[in-house]
């Protein structure tokens, strides 16, 4: 693990954040090891299922991602209250085309119900976008419903191309 990591909750450093992402009492940062505690959980629970995930169990997954080093999950909380109010995730793909590109992966996007409509989708992507600039990627992508496209636009992102996915019956454990 990175030494700038050694004894920090983080899941990467905060110095490589945008600090101009911060406003109306609502701070960006890095996903902590702490925020199972809090309600990061719930909040994505307004995006899709989360399921019964343990303390262990996500402090594990939690681990597992830091030491891969190339997840970069943001946090948005409300200064006042210290709930997350928003959060989303760019992950890095090392590639052996394009000179040993990179590419910027966003996911899992979300604002809590009482905050959408204030621009902070809109926060989160643009740091997202940093993040990915930042770790060399050349390019940032991700996946949408179409009822989400016209938010992405707003982002400055452009329609390309389509997704397909096959789902597994039972998924395997890693190897
Ligand atoms: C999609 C989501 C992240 C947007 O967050 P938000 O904070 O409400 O969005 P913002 O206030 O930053 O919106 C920025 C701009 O996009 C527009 N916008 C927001 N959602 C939109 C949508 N679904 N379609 C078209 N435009 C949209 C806003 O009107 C605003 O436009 P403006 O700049 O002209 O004022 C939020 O609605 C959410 O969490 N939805 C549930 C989870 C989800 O669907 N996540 C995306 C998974 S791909």
């Amino acid at each position: 693990m990175a030494s700038y990591l050694s004894g920090s909750k983080a899941l990467f450093d905060a110095a490589l954040l945008d600090p101009s992402f911060n406003s109306d009492g609502v701070r960006c940062r890095p996903l902590q090891s702490d925020d199972y505690d809090r309600n990061f959980m719930a909040l994505l629970g307004q995006l899709t299922v989360v399921g019964d995930v343990s303390r262990d169990a996500w402090q594990a997954r939690f681990r597992e991602m830091r030491n891969a080093g190339c997840y970069y999950t943001i946090v948005f909380e409300d200064e006042s209250t210290g709930r997350l109010v928003g959060a989303g995730t760019v992950f890095i793909e090392s590639k052996f085309l394009r000179g040993l590109g990179r590419v910027g992966h966003i996911e899992d996007i979300v604002v809590d119900k009482e905050c959408r409509g204030k621009r902070l989708g809109l926060r989160i992507i643009e740091q997202l976008k940093h993040l990915s600039r930042r770790a060399g990627a050349y390019k940032t992508i991700l996946d949408c419903s179409e009822d989400n496209v016209g938010f992405y636009e707003k982002c400055g992102m452009t329609r390309k191309e389509v997704q397909m996915v096959v789902y597994a019956d039972k998924p395997t454990p890693r190897l």
